[in-house]
């Protein structure tokens, strides 16, 4: 029987990668900050797929629910780092209190789990880690923003151990989606209006594209071909061109983000 732990595993891609992995047969580590949900998410799914659940109540943006978390990573087979914030404001609009809050989530958090999952799931030589990044981090393209800075790194920082972990039978995965219907953007203040329909995701789509990328040995997932396209683009444009392109669109970016 398999073990996964998923971050933010109550709502938007976190409860699908739970229930995707749960309809397998899989028992899951589910962590969240708000109990309720995570008890009640936990007992749906249970009753659904006569899986087991445990649920770690936690807040990876401190040090503390890190601690926790990591002390249950060692023994999984499956860690999808998914928890993540974005911010509503630009970078001289937010307070930096909410600035570090972003980085602890997106990026220390992941870090921090993967440092100690990795290391157990290469001793036992079998082993997945998802971290869920963003299209948002294949460059400058939202200028003011420094959610993109903290998906470039987890993007990065995936693409860079997951030849280490090869070695060992671990696959290491960014998955990068574009626009996906879940409650991120009402949660940041993110107004979504002018965001065309095309442009959407679903959510349990992008999950399923992830998983069966991850099974494929892709180190990095773009889930939907016009998002394809939009990345390839992004990649291979020069950063003095997408700089020129990000700050002729500001006015449009204020109004709505690629998170
Ligand atoms: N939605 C998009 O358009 C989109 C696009 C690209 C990438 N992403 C990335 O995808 C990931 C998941 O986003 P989503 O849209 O599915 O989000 P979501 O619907 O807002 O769900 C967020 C989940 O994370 C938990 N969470 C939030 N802050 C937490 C914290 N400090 N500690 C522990 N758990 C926390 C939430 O539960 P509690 O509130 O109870 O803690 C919830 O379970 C994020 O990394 C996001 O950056 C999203």
């Amino acid at each position: 029987m398999t073990q996964a732990l998923i971050t933010g595993g109550t709502a938007g891609m976190g409860l699908s990668f739970a229930r995707f992995l749960a309809a397998e047969g899989c028992d899951l580590v589910l962590v969240a900050r708000s109990r309720q949900r995570l008890e009640a998410t936990a007992n749906r799914i249970a009753d659904e797929f006569g899986v087991d659940v445990r649920t770690i109540v936690a807040d990876l943006t401190t040090d503390d629910g890190c601690a926790e978390v990591g002390a249950a990573v060692t023994d999984v087979d499956v860690l999808v780092n998914n928890a993540g914030m974005g911010l509503g404001e630009g970078f001289t609009g937010a307070s930096l209190d909410r600035e570090e809050k972003l980085l602890d989530l997106n990026v220390r958090a992941v870090l921090r789990l993967t440092r100690t999952a990795l290391p157990a799931m290469m001793e036992r030589g079998q082993g997945s880690i998802v971290n869920v990044s963003s299209v948002a981090g294949f460059g400058p393209i939202m200028p003011g923003s420094t959610y993109n800075a903290s998906k470039a790194w987890v993007t990065n920082f995936s693409e860079s151990i997951a030849p280490l972990a090869r070695r060992k039978n671990v696959r290491v995965m960014a998955f990068c989606p574009g626009f996906v219907r879940t409650e991120f953007h009402a949660s940041a203040n993110i107004p979504t209006s002018d965001i065309p329909s095309w442009m959407w995701l679903d959510s349990d789509a992008v999950v399923e594209t992830a998983m069966r990328d991850l099974r494929r040995g892709k180190v990095v997932s773009v889930p939907s071909l016009h998002y394809k396209v939009i990345t390839a683009l992004i990649r291979h444009t020069p950063h003095s061109i997408l700089s020129r392109i990000a700050e002729r669109a500001s006015a449009i970016s204020a109004r709505g983000h690629i998170h």
